[in-house]
């Protein structure tokens, strides 16, 4: 009888849309480089100067419509449409290259740029434009509510036991552009491993967890992503 095919899941960070023009976080000239995190990236810093958070995201979200998903994003689609098993896509991003490129169901564990939320009416909805802390909710009508839908340091990240439930499944975890500092993300190579999947990390470097993963692929994503995919895909 045939086997069924491996379920795989792959995390993604900032690498795999660094060549799409967006900047990685702690690269040289990553994006906590120019900005403190006490400063834009947490509650704390929304609630004593929200003006400030807000134009940091605008900025942001404004740098999204001027780049395009890569070939690394390309590839994965692929993988998901082409694979004969389960593919789940785990993000940390916050950009929205992945379903551009023609991703479903990507989780993302750290929010997205494209979302906002009402801290007033809990409602969660699609933003395109710039966000102020004068911007009234849609649907509620009050004011000082909205903030970009991004988890922050000292929040929870998204869907965590969706991911892990399906980490625990699958046959193969894989890393890509993610520089394991980051927790709980950084820790699922560990879940992966203790249920006895495989696991391979896509860097141009080495990270504070290369040592957790049982293979390698060092090099640009657009490169080491396409030639994975294509290996598996035409073998
Ligand atoms: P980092 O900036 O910490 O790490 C980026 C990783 O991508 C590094 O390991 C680089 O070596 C690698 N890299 C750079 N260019 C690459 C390329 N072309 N191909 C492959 N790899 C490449 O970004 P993340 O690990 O994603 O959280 O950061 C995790 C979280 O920290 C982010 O989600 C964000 C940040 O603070 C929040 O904002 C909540």
């Amino acid at each position: 009888m045939q086997q069924p095919a491996t379920s795989i899941v792959i995390l993604t960070g900032a690498g795999i849309s660094a060549e799409s023009g967006l900047p990685t976080f702690r690269d040289k000239d990553g994006l906590w480089e120019g900005h403190r995190v006490e400063d834009v990236a947490c509650p704390e810093a929304f609630a004593r100067d929200p003006e400030r958070v807000q134009r940091f995201y605008n900025l942001r979200r404004a740098a999204l419509a001027t780049v395009e998903p890569n070939a690394a994003h390309h590839a994965l689609a692929r993988l998901q449409q082409a694979w004969p098993g389960r593919v789940t896509l785990v993000t940390q991003n916050v950009d929205d290259l992945h379903e551009r490129a023609g991703s479903t169901g990507v989780i993302h564990m750290h929010g997205e740029l494209r979302k906002v939320r009402c801290g007033h009416c809990g409602q969660r909805m699609e933003w395109l434009d710039e966000l102020h802390t004068s911007t009234l909710c849609p649907v509620c009508g009050r004011g000082r509510g909205l903030r970009p839908d991004i988890v922050w340091f000292g929040e929870m990240p998204l869907q965590l036991e969706v991911i892990e439930d399906a980490v625990e499944a699958s046959g193969l975890f894989v890393a890509i552009g993610t520089s394991g500092q980051v927790y709980p993300a950084a820790g699922l190579v560990q879940v992966a491993r203790s249920a006895g999947a495989a696991t391979l990390e896509i860097n141009t470097a080495q990270t504070a967890v290369s040592g957790c993963f049982d293979s390698h692929r060092v090099g640009p994503a657009s490169v080491e992503v396409r030639r994975w995919v294509a290996g598996l895909l035409d073998r």
